[in-house]
């Protein structure tokens, strides 16, 4: 049984204020929602006042990135000791807007997973194709490099801590949502490469689905036999938005 991932990336949204604001709000919303792992991923100076908030209660906290040295001469950087020393507990790795405006690669996909890990945070590690890969029937053959460059080379124990998230480049914040047959296929297929670690592993891994996801369509995506959980951006921002969600 793979317990849900309920995840909301706020990207460059909010600030400290704006942050308690939205746990006020929030938190009464979801206290009763007791079997699914509740998570919210504000920018790095939200985090302190995060986890203030949601102190008591079961809302997890994370990270939108981290540098994998643990410290050093990395001007404008932020490691993943210094995010877990604030009570983060996760971490987003390897989002397509980091690939896509700030360079990221497979291989440091890969960097920044194992230096979450060594930190002890959990890292949700996104995958996704664009438009015109999906358009040219290069899905799977996309999926599987970005799997192969930024997951394959984990160890067995590394790859059990971590959450993948499959986030279609072309659904992500265009209200365009992956059809939940889409999403499925593509979460299968995302499975079958983690066979690589065993049967067990890759049955018990938590695949998220990312792109458009509202509270009117959270139900039907959820309920696909290999969707685990959501990634959540423009809807998370919203309390009430975000609680339906998690309220599926
Ligand atoms: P939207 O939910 O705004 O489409 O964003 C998805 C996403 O990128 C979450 O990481």
């Amino acid at each position: 049984m793979r317990t849900p991932v309920m995840a909301g990336n706020w990207k460059m949204y909010k600030n400290p204020a704006e942050t308690r604001t939205f746990f006020e709000a929030f938190l009464p919303l979801v206290q009763n929602t007791a079997d699914r792992e509740i998570v919210i991923c504000p920018p790095f100076v939200n985090l302190p006042a995060a986890v203030g908030a949601a102190q008591n209660s079961r809302v997890e906290i994370g990270a939108q990135n981290l540098y994998w040295a643990r410290e050093g001469a990395y001007t404008g950087e932020i490691s993943g000791p210094m995010i877990h020393a604030v009570g983060a507990k996760w971490v987003i790795i390897g989002h397509s807007e980091r690939r896509q405006y700030f360079g990221e690669t497979d291989e440091t996909v890969y960097r920044r997973t194992v230096a979450a890990l060594e930190a002890g945070l959990k890292p949700i590690v996104c995958v996704g194709e664009n438009l015109g890969q999906r358009e040219s029937g290069a899905t799977e053959s996309v999926l599987g490099d970005q799997f192969a460059g930024g997951i394959t080379p984990l160890t067995a124990d590394q790859f059990a801590q971590i959450v993948i998230a499959y986030e279609p480049v072309w659904a992500i914040g265009t209200g365009k949502t992956a059809t939940p047959d889409m999403a499925n296929d593509a979460h299968r297929f995302l499975r079958s490469q983690a066979a690589k670690f065993g049967q067990s592993a890759a049955a018990a891994v938590r695949i998220l689905y990312g792109g458009s996801v509202k509270a009117d369509n959270a139900k039907i995506l959820m309920g696909q036999s290999e969707i685990d959980g959501a990634l959540v951006g423009g809807a998370s921002l919203d309390p009430k938005s975000f609680a339906a969600i998690v309220n599926f």
